[in-house]
């Protein structure tokens, strides 16, 4: 398996957000995590700064969207270029109306669990997405510890996933170290996001590559 990093700017400095975008420039995607205060407790960015992030980064982006009334917002992400685009779950009664408006539009198309979220009533829906995020944290910050109980999802989804034959990426997002990495592939996750596990000390190219190898032991 070849293991997908993508480096969350969540633990990035703001004020210098291109030169830390260009030391993940090894990383496979950016993740860009969009708060809105409501949805979960904390704040980030928008469209507009999402479309410079868009502009200077050397690699595309997976936006992951933290925000309620996602299908008012969504679309806009996927318009501006994003690579993909993932929604919340829980912030949504039509996830397969959205998943396909986004994916007209050019993105792929992801959905999101939080941690308390069951998955059973999305393996039907599959087809419809390009990957599917387990939070493996409460969303909301970086920095929190990885919930362990939460790989049984992980489980249902790659089972389903070898049943169909699907091309559907599994991501995970919360937690995600050297020392837990394993842990998620294990599981069945191909695709990880890493926030302060990148951007902690001084080499972050370093820290993309260490944790690739993690993930492929
Ligand atoms: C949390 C965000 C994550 C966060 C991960 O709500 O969705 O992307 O940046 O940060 P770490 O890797 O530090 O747990
Ligand atoms: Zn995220």
């Amino acid at each position: 398996m070849s293991a997908r990093i993508n480096p969350s700017i969540l633990s990035a400095d703001f004020v210098n957000l291109q030169a830390d975008l260009e030391r993940i420039a090894s990383a496979d995607l950016v993740h860009v995590d969009v708060m809105d205060n409501h949805f979960v407790p904390n704040l980030t960015f928008g469209p507009q700064m999402v479309g410079r992030i868009q502009d200077v980064s050397p690699v595309p982006l997976d936006v992951h969207l933290m925000i309620s009334d996602v299908d008012r917002w969504a679309p806009g992400y996927a318009e501006l270029g994003a690579y993909s685009v993932t929604f919340h779950a829980e912030a949504t009664g039509d996830p397969v109306a959205l998943a396909r408006r986004l994916r007209s539009i050019g993105a792929r198309a992801g959905i999101a669990v939080k941690p308390g979220t069951p998955i059973e009533p999305y393996l039907e829906l599959l087809p419809e997405f390009d990957q599917v995020l387990v939070m493996t944290v409460e969303p909301g910050f970086g920095g929190q510890s990885f919930m362990p109980e939460t790989m049984p999802k992980l489980q249902a989804l790659s089972a389903e996933v070898a049943r169909t034959g699907l091309d559907v990426w599994l991501q995970v997002d919360g937690g995600i170290s050297a020392d837990t990495i394993g842990i998620a592939a294990a599981a069945g996750a191909d695709t990880f996001v890493a926030g302060s596990a990148v951007y902690s000390g001084s080499d972050p190219a370093s820290n993309i590559a260490l944790l690739r190898a993690a993930a492929e032991a």
